[in-house]
């Protein structure tokens, strides 16, 4: 039965992709083989002339098929690596925008996660919604001392409706992985695995209540961002309450109309708050869009909406610190080397010829004025590198890098003239000469001495696995293919077929 509703599901979404021409679309047409080409002719009848850059094309489609689809097509987003620069960045103005639900669907909402008694004295006068997205909606409570709070509600039933359509996901990269040898190298299993957990992570508002507090102990010290403080006793699973912000968010064409606020310092300050967040915490607000910050009556920025923090380990924080010291110092070299040390270029690789690349990506924006050098440009061109040296990035790293170009987005629309290498100049600095100065020297030594006492430490735990195996039966030969090939071919042309069907149908 559950299989039966996952290809209904399936159907859904092959219907919407074909008419938006993504399955196999014609851009891609010479890449592709012969029945693959056929294939795509056939299905682009039914497409009703979509237009725009496939990635544009994949965005409207996945607004259309709602929140399940929405949220991977963010996710998608934030992985230039695998999908290309520009598919991604067409991807990363997905709206997730919907219809708000009744104020009655969120008191019986506030009601479940609180009890009636409770939510009633808790939130004795809801105001109507602000803001309705995929997952939640917003709305602003004033309270008796006159203060007021932001409370987000998860949409009734959302949980349901993304484990069923995860569910026929799940089914669809089990049948590509089993048909598809080529496909195995973007392992679409593991992918769609870490898709609905990030997916079922955002649909657990205390999760986010613990990033956003998180991040306000952070900033406090830092002192770039305002970031409201989390009301625990108005937070459980469904529901977060946090104070609510004064001010404009950059959406809004208005949020910079204020006379008091100086573009310049509040450009500097975006790109500062996030690189100190990520080079001196390795912990990131990873979802800097125009929509999460507000710019407050005072010209300082606040940040809302923790669904996803980054985060990324020292020996990440050191490698970004490197990367952007070496392009700030123009040492293409030593960059390369960073990338072979840290493993991320495979060692089978020329460190010349990866300076080379390097060099032919960061030359050209050096010596230009501010509005043409772009940081973003240089992280994408990266991206389109990975696959000619068979880089392997870890995701967070991925997602830090995304984001950056984000942030620069975000900050030259504030300042046109904003350079992000500037800009970043004494945060970096700053981390560099601390970590690689005597004091950060000796910091960096003693972990890496932790890390090697602690390996030392598992000896004894690994010899004896050693020795067991070594008394063990021999090994059961390998597991047969999940999928034996007739019948992943089976499944993957009714499915087609069934998208055609489909696709005739809703053209009748
Ligand atoms: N504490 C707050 N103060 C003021 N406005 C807020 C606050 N929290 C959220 N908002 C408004 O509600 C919108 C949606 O909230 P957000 O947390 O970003 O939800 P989503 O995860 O659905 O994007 C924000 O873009 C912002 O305009
Ligand atoms: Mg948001």
């Amino acid at each position: 039965m559950g299989a039966v509703s996952d290809y209904l599901r399936l159907m859904r979404a092959g219907t919407s992709l074909a008419r938006h021409d993504v399955i196999l679309p014609a851009e891609y047409k010479a890449r592709l083989p012969l029945p693959a080409r056929v294939a795509g002719g056939v299905l682009r009848l039914f497409s009703g002339g979509a237009r725009g850059r496939p990635g544009e094309r994949l965005a409207r489609a996945l607004e259309k098929l709602g929140p399940a689809y929405i949220k991977l097509g963010q996710f998608l987003a934030t992985r230039p690596d695998v999908f290309g620069s520009e598919v991604t960045s067409d991807l990363s103005r997905l709206k997730d925008k919907l219809p708000p639900f009744s104020e009655k669907a969120a008191r019986a909402a506030l009601t479940e996660e609180f009890g009636a008694e409770e939510a009633a004295r808790l939130f004795p006068v809801l105001g109507p919604p602000v803001a309705a997205a995929s997952l939640a909606q917003v709305h602003r409570m004033d309270m008796p001392d006159a203060s007021q709070r932001a409370v987000k509600i998860l949409r009734p039933g959302i949980e349901g409706q993304l484990m069923r359509e995860l569910s026929a996901m799940k089914r669809a990269a089990r049948t590509i992985e089993g048909v598809s040898v080529e496909s195995r190298r973007l392992k679409p299993i593991a992918f769609t695995e870490t898709i609905a957990a990030a997916m079922m992570r955002e649909t657990d508002l205390r999760l986010e209540a613990g990033g956003a507090d998180e991040m306000r102990v952070l900033s406090e010290t830092s002192g770039y961002f305002q970031i409201p403080k989390v009301d625990w006793d108005r937070t459980g699973r469904r529901v977060l309450t946090t104070d609510w912000v004064d001010g404009i968010p950059l959406t809004h064409p208005d949020a910079l109309a204020n006379p008091a606020i100086d573009r310049v310092a509040l450009a500097n300050d975006i790109t500062r708050g996030f690189l100190t967040h990520a080079i001196e915490h390795g912990v990131f607000h990873a979802d800097m869009h125009e929509g999460n910050i507000i710019v407050t009556p005072e010209g300082k920025i606040a940040l809302v909406d923790f669904g996803i923090i980054g985060r990324i380990s020292l020996m990440e924080r050191r490698f970004l610190a490197e990367i952007l010291w070496g392009f700030l110092r123009r040492d293409y070299m030593r960059i390369a080397e960073v990338h072979f040390e840290a493993g991320y270029v495979p060692a089978s690789q020329s460190v010349g010829d990866f300076a080379q690349a390097l060099r032919s990506i960061g030359e050209p924006v050096h010596g230009k004025p501010a509005e043409d050098v772009s940081m973003g440009r240089v992280i994408l061109q990266l991206f389109d590198y990975t696959q000619t040296f068979g880089m392997a990035m870890r995701p967070e790293l991925v997602l830090l890098q995304k984001t950056m170009v984000q942030v620069e987005g975000v900050a030259r629309a504030i300042d046109p003239g904003h350079n992000i290498w500037n800009a970043s100049e004494p945060v970096v600095g700053a981390w560099v000469r601390r970590s690689f100065g005597p004091e950060g020297a000796a910091r960096l030594i003693s972990t890496s001495l932790r890390d090697v006492t602690n390996r030392l430490k598992r000896l004894p735990e690994v010899m004896d696995r050693f020795e067991a195996s070594l008394d063990a039966p021999p090994p059961a030969p390998p597991p047969r293919e999940r999928f034996a090939p007739w019948w992943g071919w089976f499944g993957l042309v009714t499915i087609l077929a069934l998208v055609a069907y489909a696709a005739v149908l809703s053209l009748a």
